[in-house]
């Protein structure tokens, strides 16, 4: 099959995990025999750098066009440290998520067990752990009504959610339960926010029609507590779009690195697929940053076109480079050896394209050359 590909490499380590995750899908493509035309497009800085404005009206047309939009990371230290720019590379990636309806966020955090060893929690805490972050991503409020006084004394932020905005991310979150462990927890700050009430009424609605699923819910205060004395009590975790940023980062640590999840963000006619990391501009251009949780978007991208084996095959090459230590620095725990961003990706590919690695040439791999013989 031939399939559009719009891809933002976006700001700082973007590019260069984009271009692991291309190769992963080039590899993908010669081994199941399809086609992935990538049209590139810009987004975040350096669009602002080129265009003037973080999310240009060409790159909004060449996501609605495609398939699917492959993401890399937005930001920049030129912002960042800037609390007053008008401008801000984020906003690209908001007005993106708006223009594009992306409503659904979904973060899978799973735990490798051959990173427990990395992990600052207790193998017994934390292996097993398997949770599905499903945040609402196109209201609350980041999109609510805001303003800073004319005197700069006084701002605010609104908070707004509609039955018909938390019914439709509420129905998907539901049905991946129903294919999970079929638990779904709704965090919330029902004790305080009148939208949280309005969450929780018609989340209780919705689950009568999943009578398979159980539901219970969570103070987003209690559950930031609970996620760490016992993450595998949760399966599927519902909640806002402030909320599920905050818990996600939060459920990152488990997986051992940052660097290693992936995401998606659906809408009812596109699909936008991320890691969640952010740009790291510290290792912009070193090829050190783990290309892991982009390779993985890929896997997601994948299963979404409906490509199950090809979504398996890539996450399995994962995992192998796991297995076998041929990870980046952030991953390499006591290992004296550590690959470069490119070698992992070189390595995932070649794994994707003949995988077996009863061919593999495990001194080149660890001098970083070709890993087959
Ligand atoms: C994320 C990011 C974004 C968010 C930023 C870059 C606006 O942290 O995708 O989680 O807060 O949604
Ligand atoms: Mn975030």
């Amino acid at each position: 099959m031939k399939y559009t590909i719009a891809v933002i490499p976006g700001d700082g380590i973007g590019p260069e995990v984009i271009n692991q995750a291309k190769k992963a899908l080039d590899a993908v493509a010669e081994a199941y025999d399809h086609i992935f035309l990538y049209k590139e497009a810009l987004m975040g800085a350096c669009a602002i750098e080129e265009k003037g404005d973080p999310l240009p009206e060409e790159t909004i047309e060449i996501c609605k066009n495609a398939d699917a939009v492959l993401f890399g990371a937005i930001g920049d230290l030129k912002y960042d440290n800037n609390p007053a720019a008008k401008i801000r590379p984020e906003q690209g990636l908001l007005r993106l998520r708006q223009e594009l309806g992306l409503f659904c966020n979904v973060r899978p955090v799973k735990v490798y067990d051959k990173l427990i060893k990395n992990s600052p929690f207790k193998k017994e805490i934390i292996s097993g752990t398997d949770i599905v972050i499903f945040r609402e991503l196109t209201s609350g409020i980041y999109f609510g009504q805001k303003e800073l006084s004319e005197d700069g004394q006084t701002a605010f932020d609104t908070c707004t959610y509609s039955v018909e905005e938390i019914s439709r991310v509420a129905h998907l979150a539901f049905k991946a339960a129903q294919g999970r462990r079929k638990k779904v927890t709704l965090i919330d700050k029902a004790n305080v926010l009148i939208t949280s009430r309005l969450w929780r009424k018609t989340v209780t609605e919705i689950a009568k029609e999943y009578k398979d699923v159980s539901l219970d819910f969570l103070y987003v205060n209690n559950a930031a507590v609970q996620m760490l004395l016992n993450p595998k009590a949760f399966d599927v975790i519902l909640t806002t779009n402030l909320f599920g940023d905050i818990i996600s980062d939060e459920a990152s640590v488990f997986s051992g690195s940052v660097g290693l999840l992936a995401s998606s963000s659906i809408g009812e006619k596109n699909a936008l697929f991320e890691p969640i990391h952010g740009s790291y501009p510290e290792a912009k251009g070193k090829d050190i940053a783990n290309p892991l949780a982009s390779i993985l978007s890929v896997a997601m991208l994948l299963e979404h076109l409906g490509l199950l084996e090809e979504a398996d095959a890539v996450e399995r090459a994962v995992e192998k480079s796991l297995d076998l230590g041929i990870t980046t620095e952030d991953i390499k725990g006591k290992n004296q050896y550590f690959a470069s961003t490119s070698k992992v990706g070189h390595f995932i590919a070649d794994y994707i394209t003949h995988q077996d690695d009863s061919n593999m040439n495990f001194t080149n791999i660890h001098m970083g050359q070709s890993t087959i013989i």
